[in-house]
């Protein structure tokens, strides 16, 4: 039997960073996000006679360490048998600050569970899915989702089809490697940024105005409470001892180029996560004129253009 379980990456409108138990991945901070649908990451996962599981991402062989917590939430440590041949690949850059972790343990923990029969519900394998990755937690639903500060996993806010018309386009600035991941970079601002404490205690309000913006379907309300919370985000990384900095010079031109078109009446917003990406929010009888303007400014960047919705799938044969 081979499983084929795919998902989509969760992009966060209000950020997660920083954890109450860094062990579990337990959040900080609550955020609010969607699935990212034209962009895929698909897992295949087949049982084996090899002695040791294996994970290839792209074809590459990876260490098992980061997969290891996922696979024996299925297949206890003391079970020397039901080895795992694990074989993923992504349909963007990995690795780029794109969240393809969250859609690749998403997929993880979904192909696992078909695989190994659990029957598990959504709500649980959220959970599962989150020790390996926080923001998988919520792409293991798709569409609008939020997890909230404390929380084990995530939850639903609206349908994968809830707002059709909203657009994200992602600015491909640099896929080279990042300088500290994640996990590394969210526990060092916890640990020394002055402002780390602000920041966790602001972002409820952000998720709050986040969530009526999106029960509303304002895009300019969602867009000023995302720009808060990644701005804030970002703010613990630059006062953090020493600081640490994703954005590259082409981040920041993007970042002026999404404000003079707001000020020519566009809606798009931009946010950041890390890595020196940049996604814009807009709907779609905007998209076209952010790509053009994005390809006149900077034709060296590459755009990935997606819709919202990003439900998981699961095959088996
Ligand atoms: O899922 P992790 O542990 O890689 O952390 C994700 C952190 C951000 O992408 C920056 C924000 C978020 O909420 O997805």
């Amino acid at each position: 039997m081979t499983v084929t379980a795919e998902a989509s990456p969760s992009l966060a409108l209000v950020k997660y960073w920083g954890k109450t138990d860094a062990g579990r991945n337990i959040p900080a901070t609550s955020s609010i996000a969607i699935g990212l649908h034209d962009l895929r990451t698909t897992t295949r996962i087949r049982f084996t006679n090899e002695r040791t599981d294996s994970v290839r991402i792209g074809g590459e062989s990876q260490s098992l360490d980061p997969y290891l917590p996922v696979i024996e939430k299925f297949r206890p440590a003391s079970d020397s048998s039901h080895r795992v041949e694990i074989d993923s690949s992504n349909s963007f850059p990995t690795a780029a600050g794109i969240a393809s972790s969250s859609s690749g343990f998403a997929a993880l923990a979904l192909g696992l569970d078909a695989l190994f029969e659990a029957g598990l519900s959504q709500e649980e394998l959220s959970a599962i899915a989150r020790v390996g990755s926080g923001s998988a937690s919520r792409a293991v639903f798709g569409g609008f989702t939020r997890w909230g500060r404390g929380e084990a996993s995530a939850i639903r806010l609206h349908s994968d089809d809830y707002w059709p018309e909203l657009r994200v386009l992602v600015a491909v600035v640099n896929t080279g490697p990042k300088p500290i991941g994640s996990r590394a970079g969210m526990n060092h601002s916890r640990e020394t940024s002055a402002i780390y404490p602000v920041w966790v205690e602001q972002s409820e309000a952000l998720v709050s105005r986040a969530a009526s913006a999106l029960e509303a379907k304002d895009l300019e309300a969602l867009g000023l409470a995302m720009r808060e919370s990644y701005l804030m985000m970002f703010s613990t990384m630059f006062t953090a001892r020493p600081p640490f900095i994703y954005w590259l010079p082409e981040s920041i031109g993007i970042i002026h180029l999404a404000e003079e078109l707001r000020d020519s009446g566009l809606p798009v917003w931009e946010t950041m996560d890390a890595g020196p990406q940049v996604k814009l929010v807009t709907d779609a009888s905007s998209i076209t004129k952010v790509r053009e303007a994005l390809a006149a400014s900077f034709p060296e960047v590459t755009m990935i253009e997606s819709t919202i919705g990003g439900l998981p799938r699961v095959t088996i044969e």
